[in-house]
């Protein structure tokens, strides 16, 4: 009895219920990091500064609206399998397993250099999670994957700007948000 206490009373035809549960597990986890990456998307947003601030700050506009779908389709898969989805801050902060963005008010190209490294967190986490449900559930593995048409595209957008005329990564070797942004403002100054 106790251990089917956490199962749900239905999840979707063909899955037995503890493959409902785990598979809403691993979409609970992309929904925090979803969330997050909205939110961490408006903040940089607000908080661009110098040149070529109107090109960053409407670039990321359409950025929120697209991972804000994302976020209302994987929450609403999550029911669908038969578990409630978890959509508070609190929630996001306590279950997290990564850091909040570091940056506040920032020139264009160190915020692009941090956000370099957070698509880079959050398309391997999610490429993972494609992995981990594409032969228990193929629709669950399609939503993660038609996610991941946009978020790497996305990733190309902020990593055009890092790119030299070469093909060579500014941020490149960098394994935190303030570390690639380091590098990505001194190559800018280098290169000005
Ligand atoms: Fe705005």
């Amino acid at each position: 009895m106790a251990a089917h206490k956490d199962l749900p009373d239905y999840t979707v035809p063909s899955l037995t219920l503890q493959e409902g549960k785990d598979v809403a597990a691993i979409l609970q986890e992309r929904l925090h990091s979803l969330n997050d990456l909205a939110l961490t998307l408006k903040h940089i947003h607000w908080n661009v500064v110098g040149p070529h601030f109107i090109a960053v700050h409407e670039m990321i506009d359409p950025q929120v609206d697209a991972v804000r779908a994302m976020v209302d389709a994987t929450a609403e898969r999550i029911a669908t399998l038969g578990v409630p989805p978890r959509g508070t801050p609190g929630a996001i902060v306590a279950e997290r397993t990564w850091e909040d963005y570091h940056l506040g008010r920032a020139s264009t190209i160190a915020h692009l250099g941090a956000l370099d490294e957070v698509y880079q967190g959050v398309i391997a986490s999610h490429r993972k999670a494609a992995a981990d449900t594409e032969t228990v559930d193929t629709v669950s593995n399609d939503l993660l994957v038609g996610h991941l048409h946009e978020l790497e595209l996305f990733h190309w957008f902020v990593r055009a700007h890092l790119e030299s005329s070469g093909g060579e990564l500014s941020t490149s070797g960098a394994s935190t948000e303030r570390g690639a942004a380091r590098k990505a403002e001194s190559a800018a100054k280098n290169e000005a």
